[in-house]
């Protein structure tokens, strides 16, 4: 049998956390179909498993995701391309998730991997990290959403210039423009994340699926349909017994018992 592609554990501690693992060194985590098969299937697994509240996924030291496979794509042709939906299929999956996806980014995230971390929910890097979306410089242009989440992210300027280019960007510059939530040393890079995912994974799960939904939003819709959107979402807790034993613990100063509902 040939190896995985993506390793996948749901851990011991912190609870209720999955940690997903791009599994191709050797060409530094080029993402390629069968890659992304396998993570389409993880991710629809573990967003429906009840003893998982968030996803981390991270490549290696050298590379969380050097893109999308040069050697695969090089020779197909438009036809192939455009009849077999190339990245619409599979590779999307990301986007459905209703649980938090961190991305921990060590060393490379260009092209695809630039663009897969930026379709999760929090981006954390090591201080080795390297970002960037260099595709103009083997003749074609992103294609996993690096046009349209780059300047969400980052501002028209930075993401023309990014994209232009096809420049590298340190985990300090990412930080700077918007893109990455922290930058830590690249040892404790997955205590971290770890801990932030420990953090997030202790809330009442469809209070943290609530705030992703929402934030998401915010993307999607006017402000006053936005707020509109988050007032009856923030209403909609009050029929949760989470809300009622989050709110009571506090008043007796305790700390709460969350059951998921
Ligand atoms: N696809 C396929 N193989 C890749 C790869 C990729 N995206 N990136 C690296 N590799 C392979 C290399 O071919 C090499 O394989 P061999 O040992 O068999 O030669 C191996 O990984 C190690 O890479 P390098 O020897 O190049 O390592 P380096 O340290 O000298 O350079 C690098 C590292 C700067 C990241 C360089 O590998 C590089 O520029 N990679 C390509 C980055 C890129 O252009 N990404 C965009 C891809 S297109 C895309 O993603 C489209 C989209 O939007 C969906």
């Amino acid at each position: 049998m040939s190896e995985p592609l993506i390793l996948v554990e749901v851990l011991a501690q912190p609870a209720k956390v999955a940690l997903i693992r791009f599994n191709r060194p050797k060409v530094l985590n080029a993402l390629n179909d069968q890659l992304a098969k396998e993570l389409e299937a993880a991710l629809t697994t573990l967003d429906s498993d009840p003893n998982v509240h968030v996803i981390v996924v991270t490549g290696n030291e050298k590379a969380f995701a050097a893109g999308a496979d040069i050697a695969a794509m090089a020779d197909w042709s438009y036809a192939t391309v455009f009849n077999q939906n190339y990245i619409s299929k599979h590779w999307e999956a990301a986007k459905s998730v209703r649980k938090p996806l961190i991305a921990a980014v060590s060393g490379y995230a260009l092209g695809g991997g630039c663009e897969f971390a930026m379709m999760c929910d929090i981006i954390i890097a090591a201080d080795t990290a390297k970002f960037g979306q260099p595709e103009i410089t083997i003749g074609t242009i992103p294609g996993m959403g690096g046009t349209q989440r780059l300047p969400r992210a980052v501002g028209k300027a930075k993401a023309m210039e990014w994209c232009l280019t096809g420049r590298m960007v340190t985990a300090q510059e990412a930080e700077a423009a918007g893109l990455v939530a922290r930058v830590v040393p690249a040892e404790k890079l997955m205590d971290e994340v770890l801990a932030t995912a420990g953090k997030i994974a202790a809330q009442s799960l469809p209070a943290v699926m609530k705030v992703k939904e929402t934030i998401n939003a915010a993307f999607e819709t006017t402000l006053d349909q936005g707020l509109k959107f988050e007032r009856r979402e923030f209403h909609s807790t009050f029929a949760l017994s989470d809300q009622k034993e989050g709110m009571r613990a506090f008043i007796e100063k305790r700390k709460p018992e969350f059951k998921n509902q």
